[in-house]
């Protein structure tokens, strides 16, 4: 606990610790060890993953969170944007958002929201839905307000479906099921995660 308050205190914005960056092709083996740290190995079964599978991830919107300092480079967080339509309205469904458990509680997941909604915004997207807790999430504007209408093509939980308008009356009349809309991903690279996902869960 000591180490953690230390550098808890070093989060001044001239000598942070972390420092938050588009998303790399180098960064795939840590962040796919991370979500399976967080999630577990069964999270392509979740039903938001219906929604990434086979799909790249909004332009600009795929961050990582890394080290500075003595670690420098190394992963401790992401978090991606990926374009839906909710009930036919155009919006982008966030997630995965995950930290390290030796890095929680410095603000690394806050440093990636709000970098990621500013970029969001400046890029003209109009509205954010995501699944997950509204108490973690109702700090950046997340509320169930605009969302009771829509569903997810899986089982979910009501109460975990949030929107976050970047723009006023963006997800007025969002009304149905959300779906995919990003581009797909090349086959060739759809193959590459697939193989890369079962040589990470051999090892
Ligand atoms: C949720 C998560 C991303 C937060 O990252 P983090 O870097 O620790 O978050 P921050 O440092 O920015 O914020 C910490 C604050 O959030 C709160 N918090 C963290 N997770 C929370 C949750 N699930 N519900 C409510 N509050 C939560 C902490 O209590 C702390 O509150 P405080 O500011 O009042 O002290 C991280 O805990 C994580 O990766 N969890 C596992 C994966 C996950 O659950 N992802 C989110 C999907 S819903």
């Amino acid at each position: 606990m000591t180490a953690l308050r230390r550098t808890r205190i070093a989060l001044d914005p001239d000598a942070a610790p972390f420092a938050i960056r588009a998303e790399r092709a180098s960064d795939v083996v840590a962040r796919e060890a991370l979500l399976d740290a967080c999630f577990g190995e069964n999270r392509h079964l979740r039903t938001c993953q219906r929604l990434r599978d086979g799909r790249a991830p909004a332009e600009g919107l795929a961050l990582s969170a890394v080290r500075q300092g003595r670690l420098q480079g190394r992963l401790v967080g992401t978090l991606r944007l990926w374009h839906v339509s909710a009930g036919g309205v155009r919006a982008l469904m966030l997630g995965p958002l995950a930290v390290d458990p030796s890095c929680r509680e410095l603000g690394v997941g806050a440093a990636l929201m709000r970098h990621a909604l500013a970029a969001a915004k400046a890029r003209g997207h109009g509205a954010v839905v995501l699944l997950g807790d509204a108490p973690y999430y109702a700090r950046f504007g997340f509320s169930g307000l605009k969302t009771g209408e829509l569903s997810l093509p899986g089982p979910f939980e009501r109460d975990r479906l949030l929107g976050l308008e970047l723009r006023e009356g963006a997800l007025d009349g969002a009304w149905g099921m959300i779906a995919p809309a990003g581009a797909p991903v090349s086959p060739t690279k759809a193959r590459r995660a697939k193989v890369l996902r079962s040589v990470l869960h051999a090892a």
